[in-house]
Parts: C-alpha cells; sequence; structure tokens
C-alpha cells in the first residue's frame, strides 16, 4: 500500500480502489454508506498516538472491549458543504471540538488538542472531497468517536482508547425530509437527569432513547418531546435535535440546565435570532404553556435544530392524550429564514459574519 505523509505528518495509506461508484447520489439515505477513507488515533500509556488514516473498513476488537460491556463510548456530529470544485465548508468545528472535549471529561475519557482534531479532519476532507455530495439539502456527514478499547471486564475507565473519525454522503435525517415532524412525550420513560449525562453527547444517551423512539413511532409519530425527568413539565430536547418555540414574537428555546445537549446549531439559532431582532429567551418552557399559546393562538411556530435535523418543524405535537396542530403543513416563515441563512453561509451563498464557516481548500 502507498503511503503518503503530509506536512502535518499525518500518515496516510490510500485505497486501492474507491468506492465512489457506490454511492447513489440522487438517493442519499442517511449514515448507510461510507467514504473511502477514516482518521484513526489511539490512547495508550498517557498519551495519544499521531493519527493515521485508513482506508475505511472493519476494525478488530476482542468481545472484551470495556465500551461493549460498559457504553464509555462519546461522538460528536459534524458535516461538510460542497462549495465549489475548490473549496469545501465546515461549519463550527472549534464548537463540535470544545464539546467533545466536555463529553470526554464526563465519560472520564482523554481529553485532546485542536491541531490534532481539525488537521485530521482536513486531510480527510482533501482526501474524500469526492464524497461531499453537491445537491441542496446534502452534506458529508462526519463523525468523529471515541471509544474505550482496554481488555477489561472490571467496571472501571478503561487506560486505552481508540479515536475515529468516518464520513457518509447524506441528505435529510428525517423520513418527512425538511416537511414538519410529528412529537409525542411520553409518561413512561425519561432521557436524563440533571447531574447525569444528557449534555454529553454519550452512546448510552441515545440507546434508551431507543424502546421509547420504537414505540412513539408506532403511535405514529416521529419522535419524543422530552420533559425533565423530575417534575415531567418542563420541555428539554427531542433527542436527535434541541427545540425552540415562537410564541407571539419571542424565540424561547429551553435553557441548559444540565440534562440538555447543548447544540451547536441550537447556539446559532438564538445568536441569528437575537440579531435579527427578536426578544430571545433561555428558559424553562412547561408542555402545558405550549399547549396553552396554540389554544389562544399565539404559538406562531415550533422547531428543531441539531447538524443532522437543520432546522426542522415541528407540526403535530401530543401530550397525555390532547393533540395540538402547528402551522400548516410546511415550514414557518422564521424556521425557513433560519434554515436559509444557516444553509446559505454552509453552501458558501450567503456572507457569514461570525466566523462560523471554517472553509478547507481541496485543491
Ligand atoms: C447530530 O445531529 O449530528 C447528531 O448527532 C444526532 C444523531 C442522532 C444523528
Amino acid at each position: 500500500m502507498n503511503e503518503l505523509m503530509t506536512s502535518s505528518r499525518i500518515k496516510i495509506e490510500p485505497v486501492q480502489n474507491s468506492k465512489i461508484h457506490e454511492i447513489d447520489f440522487d438517493n442519499l439515505v442517511f449514515g448507510r454508506k461510507f467514504s473511502d477513507h477514516m482518521v484513526v488515533m489511539e490512547y495508550e500509556n498517557g498519551a495519544w498516538s499521531t493519527p493515521v488514516i485508513k482506508p475505511y473498513g472493519p476494525i478488530e476488537i476482542t468481545p472484551a472491549m470495556n465500551s461493549l460491556h460498559y457504553g464509555q463510548a462519546i461522538f460528536e456530529g459534524m458535516k461538510a458543504f460542497y462549495v465549489d470544485e475548490e473549496t469545501i465548508h465546515l461549519f463550527r468545528p472549534e464548537v463540535h471540538f470544545e464539546r467533545l472535549n466536555n463529553t470526554a471529561r464526563r465519560m472520564c475519557i482523554p481529553e485532546m488538542d485542536y491541531e490534532t482534531f481539525i488537521v485530521g479532519l482536513e486531510e480527510l476532507i482533501k482526501l474524500d472531497h469526492q464524497f461531499v455530495p453537491k445537491k441542496e439539502g446534502t452534506a458529508l456527514y462526519i463523525r468523529p468517536f471515541i471509544f474505550a478499547s482496554d481488555d477489561l471486564l472490571a467496571a472501571r475507565s478503561s487506560n486505552k482508547f481508540s479515536y475515529y473519525i468516518i464520513t457518509s454522503p447524506v441528505g435529510a435525517y428525517y423520513p418527512e425530509g425538511f416537511n414538519p415532524v410529528s412529537l409525542t412525550t411520553t409518561d413512561n420513560y425519561v432521557r436524563a437527569v440533571v447531574g447525569g449525562t444528557g449534555e454529553a453527547k454519550t452512546a448510552g444517551n441515545y440507546a434508551a432513547s431507543f424502546l421509547p423512539a420504537r414505540e412513539a413511532q408506532e403511535a405514529g409519530y416521529t419522535q419524543v418531546l422530552w420533559l425533565d425527568a423530575k417534575e415531567r413539565k418542563y420541555i428539554e430536547e427531542v433527542g436527535t435535535m434541541n427545540i425552540h418555540f415562537l410564541i407571539d414574537d419571542v424565540v424561547i428555546t429551553p435553557e441548559l440546565t444540565g440534562s440538555i445537549l447543548p447544540g451547536i446549531t441550537r447556539r446559532s439559532v438564538i445568536q441569528l435570532a437575537k440579531d435579527w431582532g427578536y426578544k430571545v429567551e433561555e428558559r424553562k418552557i412547561t408542555i402545558d404553556e405550549v399547549f396553552e399559546a396554540s389554544e389562544n393562538g399565539s404559538l406562531k411556530e415550533v422547531f428543531g435544530s441539531g447538524t443532522a435535523a437543520v432546522i426542522s418543524p415541528v407540526g403535530r405535537i401530543h401530550h397525555q392524550g390532547k393533540t395540538i396542530n402547528i402551522g400548516t403543513g410546511k415550514i414557518g416563515d422564521f424556521a425557513k429564514r433560519l434554515f436559509d441563512e444557516i444553509t446559505g453561509m454552509q453552501y458558501g451563498r450567503v456572507e457569514d459574519p461570525y466566523g462560523w464557516i471554517h472553509p478547507v481548500k481541496v485543491q
């Protein structure tokens, strides 16, 4: 196998035969197909190794690997956007990096430095830039992740970890595309408690949500709308996205209490809404307040935000036998403006006054 060294000393082992012909760029399914390469780095004896870029493929693990047993595993979700033949845009990679390290601290996983993170990512994007889809609404989803890789059945933190970045050309996350999704609360389960791991992007949070999500889907809803675990009345998030409400002309977003994922699109929505002159409130909001606002006509829009979800309008919410319908079955004007502004910056059509865009020159 040919080996290349980049200026940043990352060793690259390129594939012999690209799998790009396997990608149906006209029918992208979220997270099913992967680009040719992946970044790999190992932590052992108290230090991270130099990253290597290798062909994407199966990895060897042993049955005793402790993340399989105890879930010491974390991840990030980012996207790369096609601008032109020479330029790919990353969106706010330094904030994703900060959140990865915050999650790592909570899950007793060693942190890494920004240089290692961004150089590995940039090299991977340069190498696999042909996998960044070009159509509107598509992107190359980027999944950095770290898992405990010791062979160790004792229930304590691993001393060895593996870090990977894999990428996947994607379209819309939800089966509805960018049309309104439907949500239901649940009386039977909670997502996270304050003091737990709700604000960390760790594997177990998602595993624990699969049964409630399946039950919600069987009942005809796209996802669960999570309420707080203690009083079961304050709205938290959706598990695959954060949530926002436009009530009259006020943009209300559940405040970060420790049990909610601090979304990067969430943060961008709040910044844009403030700069557009809206009154923005990050505060506790009850499900009853939302239902009352719907009844008295002041609930204008509900939408989710996330890297995978982008800006996803919510058209229906069910809670304890009652259902409210929001909007007209299409994305609302405010959510559409946010969608257009954020994706406009991402695809390079709209100026970025915030420094959120990180361009990567691929030629
Ligand atoms: C993301 O938005 O990137 C996420 O990690 C959500 C995941 C459930 C796909």
